[in-house]
C-alpha cells in the first residue's frame, strides 16, 4: 500500500513537498521517485535540503534531451521502477515531461494515477506543457483540481477520472516556508535595495531569438534595477544567440544562478514587481505570505485566476508594452484579495483522498 510521489523538476519538488509532509503526518508508506529531468544541484538537490524532504528513493537519471527522447526514457525507467516496487497509487504533479511519462507508465500497468494540479489549459499549441497536462488529465484516475475554474474545464472535457477540488499545493508551500525563508536567507545582500524580480525560461520564449532579444532589452532599460536568477535553458540560448554579455554586462542587471526556495521567496517578498513567464510564480504571488503584482511575460496563461484576483497582468512579450507596464505598475498597490488557489491545505486533502481510495 505505497504511494509513489513522482517528480523530476524544480517546481514539482516544491509543489510535491506538502504532499510528502501529509504522507509523513499520516504515517503512510511512500516512495519519492525522481526522474532526474532536472539534475543540477541548484534545480534539484538544494530543494530537498530547503524543504527538508527525504532524499529520493530512486533517481532515474533521465537527464536532458529532445521532448520525445526525454519523455520516452522517463517512461521506460518509471515503468521498470513501478514493476520492481509496485505502488498502489502514483502521484504526478503539473505539466512536465516527467508528468506525461509517469501518468502513462502508471495507467498502462493498471496502477491508480492521481494528477495533482489538474485542469489547467493555456490553449497555446506552442507549449509542450499543454500536451502533457491534457494527456495526463485524460488518462488519470484521480484529478486534483486547484480551483472551480479547473474543475469546470475537466467537466467540460468529460474527463474519465474522479475530480476533486483541492486547492494548489504551492500555497501550502509558500505559507509554510515563508517564515523560515526570512530567517534562513541572506540573498538580499546580493540585491540592490529596490528591484524588479525577473525569471524567464519557457521554451516558446527563450528558444525564440526575437523574444529573447526583447527580454534583454527590457532588462537593460527597466525603470528599476533587475534581479534575475537565471534558468540554465536561458543561459544556453543567450550564449547560442550571442546575447549573454549584453545581459550579464548591463549595469541595470544583477544576474544570479538559480537560487534556492528560501532565497527565492525572500526575493519575491522584497521585490517592487515581478516579471515572469513561470507558472508557479504567478500562483505564489497571490499567496498572503508573498502578495506581489506580476507582469506575465507571455501571450496567455493557464492561471486566469491570478488575473481575476488582480495579482497578474498578461503583458505579452513586446518590449515597448512590457516597459510601459513596468512603469505603470511599480507604484500601484498590491491587491489584498485572497489567493484564488486554495487555503494552504491542498497536500493534506490530496493525501486524505488517496488514503480513502486505498482503504476501499
Ligand atoms: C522543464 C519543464 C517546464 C518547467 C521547467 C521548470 C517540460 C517540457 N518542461 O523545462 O514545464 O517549467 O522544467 O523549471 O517538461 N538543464 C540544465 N540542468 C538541469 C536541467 C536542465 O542545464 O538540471 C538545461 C539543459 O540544457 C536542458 C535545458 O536546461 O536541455 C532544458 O531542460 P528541460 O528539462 O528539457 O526543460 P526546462 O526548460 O527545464
Ligand atoms: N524558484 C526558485 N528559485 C529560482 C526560481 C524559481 O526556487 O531561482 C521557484 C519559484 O518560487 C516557484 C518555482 O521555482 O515555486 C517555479 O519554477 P519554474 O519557474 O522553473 O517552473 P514553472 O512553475 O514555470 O513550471
Amino acid at each position: 500500500m505505497t504511494v509513489d510521489v513522482v517528480l523530476g523538476t524544480r517546481p514539482e519538488i516544491i509543489k510535491m513537498a506538502p504532499v510528502v509532509e501529509a504522507l509523513k503526518a499520516k504515517d503512510m508508506d511512500y516512495r519519492i521517485v525522481h526522474t532526474g529531468q532536472h539534475y543540477d544541484k541548484n534545480l534539484s538537490e538544494n530543494f530537498f535540503d530547503d524543504l527538508q524532504l527525504p532524499r529520493p528513493d530512486a533517481f532515474l537519471e533521465v537527464g536532458s534531451g529532445s521532448q520525445s527522447e526525454q519523455t520516452a526514457k522517463a517512461m521506460m525507467l518509471l515503468e521498470k521502477d513501478f514493476m520492481d516496487f509496485p505502488p498502489s497509487i502514483v502521484l504526478v504533479q503539473g505539466d512536465t515531461n516527467t508528468v506525461l511519462a509517469g501518468a502513462l507508465a502508471g495507467v498502462k500497468l493498471g496502477i491508480t494515477v492521481g494528477h495533482v494540479e489538474a485542469g489547467l489549459r493555456s490553449y497555446d499549441k506552442r507549449m509542450p506543457e499543454e500536451y502533457n497536462r491534457r494527456v495526463a488529465d485524460h488518462i488519470s484516475d484521480l484529478l486534483f483540481a486547484p480551483t472551480p475554474g479547473s474543475v469546470k474545464i475537466l467537466e467540460d472535457e468529460h474527463i474519465w477520472g474522479e475530480i476533486h477540488m483541492t486547492g494548489n499545493t504551492v500555497i501550502d508551500s509558500a505559507n509554510l516556508y515563508a517564515p523560515l525563508a526570512e530567517e534562513n536567507s541572506s540573498i538580499l545582500e546580493q540585491a540592490p535595495d529596490e528591484y524588479i524580480l525577473v525569471t524567464a525560461h519557457r521554451a516558446e520564449n527563450v528558444d525564440d531569438p526575437e523574444v529573447l532579444k526583447g527580454l534583454v532589452h527590457i532588462c537593460q532599460n527597466a525603470p528599476m534595477p533587475i534581479v534575475y536568477p537565471i534558468h540554465p535553458r536561458t543561459v544556453k540560448r543567450l550564449k547560442e544567440f550571442g546575447m549573454y554579455e549584453g545581459l550579464s554586462g548591463s549595469s541595470n542587471v544583477t544576474l544570479l544562478p538559480p537560487v534556492g526556495y528560501f532565497d527565492f521567496i525572500v526575493l519575491m517578498r522584497h521585490s517592487g514587481l515581478i516579471l515572469t513567464d513561470s507558472g508557479g510564480i504567478q500562483e505564489e504571488a497571490t499567496a498572503e505570505s508573498i502578495a506581489k503584482k506580476v507582469i506575465v511575460f507571455r501571450q496567455n496563461t493557464e492561471r486566469p485566476e491570478a488575473v481575476d484576483s488582480g495579482h497578474a497582468i498578461i503583458g505579452g512579450t513586446d518590449p515597448t508594452t512590457i516597459l510601459a507596464l513596468l512603469n505603470e505598475n511599480l507604484d500601484t498597490p498590491v491587491p489584498t484579495t485572497e489567493t484564488p488557489f486554495g487555503d494552504g491545505k491542498a497536500g493534506e486533502r490530496i493525501v486524505g483522498i488517496c488514503q480513502s481510495k486505498m482503504s476501499n
